[in-house]
Formats: C-alpha cells, sequence, structure tokens
C-alpha cells in the first residue's frame, strides 16, 4: 500500500506557501486515530506524556522505553499525519553516540517519521549526527520543560535581547544542522515572528504569537482532560472532561440501581439448554 504520510518536504513547502501547520499532541490508538482523521499535518509524540498521561510533575522521568511504547501506538493509529516523538530527558544531551542510537531505537522500534530534541548550540553535535544518519530531526526552543530546574520555572524565555539573540542563533544552529523543523515555545510573538521569517525551515509556536508558520498544543490542554495548571497559551476548544465525567457518573448510577445492564445488554440461554444444566 502506498504510503499517505506527509513528509518534511511537504512541510516545507507548505511554509513557502503560506499554509500554516497543524500540529497536536497525541499519545495513544485512538488519539493518533482521532486527530489525524481531524487533518492535522503532524502528531507529536510530546514528553507531555510525563504531565498529562503518567502523572509526573515534569517531563524529566519520562523514559525512551516510554516514549517508544506511546510512540508506536500513535504511529499505529495515524496513516497521514508526520509523527514526531520527543527524545526524553538525557537520552541525547550526554554525547552525539549515544543520541544517533537512541534515535535510531525510536525510529526503527515505533515507526515514526522523526524526532524532537530540546535545545540549540549545546547539543549541534548530536543533531548533526543524527540528521546525517537520515533522521529527521525537530529542534525545540524557549521554554524547554527539560530544564525547567535551570530556566526557574516555566516562564516566558527571551524577552532580553541577551536570550532572544541566543534563541535566534540556536534556530539558525538547528538549521544550519539539518533540523527540518523548529518548535518555539513561550516566547514574546515579536522574536517568534523574526524567527520565523529568517529561517526556511517551519516554525512552529506554542505560546509564541500567530506569525509562526504553524501551531502545536497539548490534546489534554485543547480537550480540558488535564486539571494540572493551564498556562496563558491555551486554548481550550472542546470540554471533554466534563463529558466523559458524565458518563462516568451516568454509569456507576445506573449500576447501583440495576437500570444497567438492560436487556439488549444481556446474552439468553435457551430454554432446553437451561433445562439440561439444572437437571444435570
Ligand atoms: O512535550 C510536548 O508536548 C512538547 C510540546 C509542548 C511542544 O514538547
Amino acid at each position: 500500500m502506498a504510503d499517505k504520510r506527509l513528509t518534511t518536504l511537504a512541510l516545507k513547502e507548505m511554509k513557502q506557501k503560506n499554509e500554516k501547520i497543524a500540529m497536536i499532541t497525541a499519545y495513544d490508538y485512538p488519539t493518533a486515530q482521532l486527530v489525524d482523521e481531524a487533518g492535522a499535518e503532524t502528531i507529536l509524540v510530546g514528553d507531555s506524556l510525563g504531565n498529562v498521561v503518567l502523572g509526573y510533575k515534569d517531563t524529566l522521568s519520562v523514559t525512551l522505553d516510554d516514549m517508544i511504547h506511546h510512540g508506536s501506538a500513535a504511529v499505529r493509529g495515524s496513516e497521514r499525519a508526520l509523527v514526531i516523538v520527543d527524545m526524553p530527558f538525557l537520552t541525547y544531551q550526554v554525547n552525539a553516540e549515544d543520541a544517533l542510537r537512541n534515535a535510531g531505537r525510536i525510529i526503527q522500534q515505533t515507526g515514526a517519521q522523526a524526532v524532537k530534541v530540546e535545545g540549540g548550540l549545546e547539543i549541534i553535535d548530536a543533531v548533526k549526527s543524527m540528521t546525517q544518519t537520515g533522521i529527521p530531526v525537530v529542534g525545540h526552543l524557549g521554554l524547554t520543560p527539560q530544564s525547567v530546574g535551570q530556566l526557574g520555572g516555566y516562564r516566558v524565555q527571551g524577552r532580553d535581547p541577551t536570550v532572544a539573540r541566543k534563541i535566534i542563533e540556536d534556530a539558525f544552529a538547528l538549521e544550519a544542522a539539518g533540523a527540518f523543523m523548529v518548535v518555539l515555545e513561550c516566547v514574546p510573538w515579536q522574536l517568534a515572528k523574526i524567527v520565523t521569517e529568517k529561517l526556511s525551515i517551519p516554525v512552529i509556536g506554542i505560546g509564541a504569537g500567530k506569525f509562526c508558520d504553524g501551531q502545536v498544543l497539548v490534546y489534554h490542554d485543547v480537550m480540558g482532560l488535564y486539571t494540572g495548571k493551564r498556562p496563558k497559551f491555551v486554548k481550550q476548544y472542546a470540554p471533554a472532561r466534563d463529558v466523559m465525567l458524565k458518563g462516568v457518573h451516568e454509569y456507576i448510577s445506573e449500576v447501583k440501581d440495576s437500570s444497567f445492564p438492560e436487556e439488549r445488554h444481556t446474552y439468553t440461554m435457551s430454554e432446553e439448554a437451561l433445562a439440561g444444566l439444572l437437571e444435570g
């Protein structure tokens, strides 16, 4: 069967044609099916998995095996979207060899099309070793949650010229190292606009204003499924948690008052078979 997946080249062409790219996270088969059917061009199996699915306080505890487990489910659930899997903390920062081996495991064992890494110049050798081996890489700059301790919390990055300049340099370095896309998180819109205009690869924003080539949000935020702190840049598009909670409440109450299961949910044995059972 011909591969229907969008390619890195198709996404680059979208930038050139000024067509916005929609990216959303998914961590499992049914969610990947849903966002793929809805038309998202890319699915990010983010290490936000740690926060919104696994219940950790941050992304640092997420492992390579976690990402491979969830990444492969997202690939099985999707047909058209290009699937990007996050490389978790310490799987690419130690050295370029390690990074290549771990990225290779993700690509081989999940079937995903690309990996994403956080950082710029400090991880550039790792990025080069992956892209030179043929692994498509997405960079992630600005608020990089794997460095939350060093950044002093989840806060806007690049409001001052020194940090803003470093983000621009890092973006250039990622493009030069062969990254095919950059995610910019939680930066002033003016900085995101400059980076988007300067790079020839697509820049996807999250909390980075409307001038990026596309946007990414966490599925659980979009659907109102996450009960933790919600950043200013999140927009909830559907009250899925309310609908789901109502459904579970109704189920429990029908179990308690015996109104579920009804006859139509029940299997019946013939009279003769029942008589035979009772006799024997
Ligand atoms: O892990 C994630 O979901 C991400 C997005 C927030 C960009 O990296």
